[in-house]
């Protein structure tokens, strides 16, 4: 097995840092070692087939990103990025692990739609994969195949309040559900918007001549959120099913969530950078249909109601646990540009699988959360939610060597589309400027990401079977 040696680097993890250097053996983490160390008295540096030097560096664990959709059928067309092109993206961005969502669409059998995204991955990514089962369609069938998911190594499925017609589950559907997720251990994801609600305000607005990007943003108000937030709670809390509410980015929103769980409940929330950086204003309400490019859903919020500052304290004191992107990438060409005239026809999604582990490190820089933090919520917290600990998530002897080597010196320009990888012809993030960067990437010992070089391939990623959650209360 080849045998791997960071040196002289600084090795963060959840809970602290320290000057050390680390053994890689074969795919794995052989050990974290004092400076200098010899191995039964031999010299590491002269006795391992490569050395890699990490002065002046931090060395954390790949990242982790929890909530993603490559090739999603969605709104009409289909998400932009591959399993190819989409973790070659997230490679160069060090992240070194995504969980992408399976879809059950309406009248489609559980089982059959999470053989159909193996398929798709299969043999295609260049990191670690694992799924989240959509339920799409609750009846009697597809509430005995969730029974089945764990064996399967999905440990979680995600609902939705939102998207009627499409992925929509009422009420009844949800509790179901959620009464099979409290008896297996799933974890019950949820996108928690009042779809109907919503549609009747999208209606009004469109015959209002309130055609707009900016309008989704003022359809998608933070009362459906918090209401459905709310509600969510309510039915996990009946059920006792641990909960998981995705994409958080209204501040009603996890005001909920954290009143659950003072009162001791398994509820727990991400947000994602989108969230964190931009706004209703600024984005959704640039000059003509620029502002498509920002269409997602939960919507950007109103800066005037600091809804991003209260998202970055929430990732302070655990109020919300962790950051994914809600990678789900749409070209303006082709794509978003099929809801001219009508902002209820842009596919929704933003792409960002590349810039998370930068856009999260600027948060240290500019002292919003520690050193620490990031590592937590990009990396430990995601392997410990979704049962991928002692896998992921750290480095220590025994686990997967998904190294990344952060340059604290260097700089990130995030610039048009010809500087990202992602399959995108314009960038939801351009003209961001990250002091820090992303130098080399390890998945599973093998270097896949060398400054500006891409080593990785398209066979080198594995579906990741994933245990229940080690995240519980
Ligand atoms: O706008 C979004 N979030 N698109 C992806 C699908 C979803 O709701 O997560
Ligand atoms: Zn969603
Ligand atoms: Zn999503």
């Amino acid at each position: 097995m080849p045998t791997t040696l960071i040196t002289g680097g600084t090795v963060v993890s959840s809970t602290g840092r320290a000057e050390a250097d680390v053994l890689i053996d074969g795919e794995t983490i052989a050990a974290v070692l004092a400076p200098g160390s010899a191995l039964l008295g031999h010299d590491l540096k002269s006795s391992v087939d490569t050395v890699l030097d990490a002065a002046g560096k931090y060395v954390i664990p790949g990242g982790i990103d929890a909530h993603t959709h490559m090739q999603m059928p969605f709104g009409g067309t289909e998400a932009s990025d591959t399993f190819e092109t989409g973790t070659r993206a997230a490679a160069w961005g060090g992240t070194t692990t995504i969980v992408d969502f399976a879809i059950q669409k309406y009248g489609e059998r559980v089982m059959d739609a999470l053989q159909s995204w193996h398929e798709k991955a299969d043999g295609e990514c260049a990191i670690d994969y694992g799924f989240h089962q959509i339920i799409g369609d609750v009846n009697d069938d597809s509430l005995k195949a969730m029974e089945g998911l764990i064996g399967e190594g999905v440990s979680s499925y995600k609902m939705f309040m939102a998207y009627p017609g499409v992925f929509y589950s009422d009420d009844a559907q949800i509790y179901k559900a959620m009464r099979v997720g409290a008896d297996t251990g799933l974890m019950t994801m949820m996108h928690a918007e009042n779809g109907p609600a919503i549609d009747a305000m999208v209606a009004e607005l469109l015959a209002q001549g309130k055609t707009d990007p900016y309008y989704h943003g003022v359809a998608r108000a933070w009362q459906m959120e918090e209401e459905a937030t709310h509600r969510a709670i309510m039915l996990a809390n009946l059920t006792g099913a641990p909960l998981y509410v995705v994409h958080v980015s209204a501040k009603q929103a996890v005001a909920q969530l954290a009143a659950a769980r003072s009162n001791g409940q398994n509820v727990f929330g991400e947000t994602c950078p989108q969230y964190l950086y931009l706004s209703l204003e600024d984005q959704l309400g640039a000059p003509g249909f620029e502002g498509a490019k920002w269409v997602c859903s939960t919507p950007l919020r109103s800066k005037q109601e600091h809804h991003q500052d209260h998202m970055w304290q929430a990732l302070r004191t655990n109020e919300l646990q962790m950051v994914s992107t809600d990678h789900c990438p749409f070209c303006m060409k082709g794509q978003k540009d099929m809801g001219v005239g009508d902002f209820s026809k842009i596919p929704n999604g933003i792409g960002g699988v590349e810039h998370r582990m930068n856009l999260l490190y600027q948060g240290v820089v500019d002292g919003r959360i520690s050193l620490e933090r990031w590592v937590e919520i990009t990396s430990t917290t995601p392997a410990r939610m979704f049962g991928m600990y002692g896998r992921k998530g750290a480095i220590t002897p025994g686990a997967d060597a998904d190294v990344v080597i952060y340059d604290p010196a260097g700089h990130t320009s995030i610039g048009l589309e010809k500087t990202h990888h992602m399959n995108m012809d314009y960038s939801a993030w351009e003209g961001f400027e990250i002091d820090g960067h992303v130098d080399t990437v390890l998945s599973r010992g093998r270097v896949i990401v060398d400054g500006d070089q891409y080593l990785g391939s398209k066979t080198h990623g594995r579906f990741l079977r994933r245990d229940p959650s080690q995240y519980l209360i």
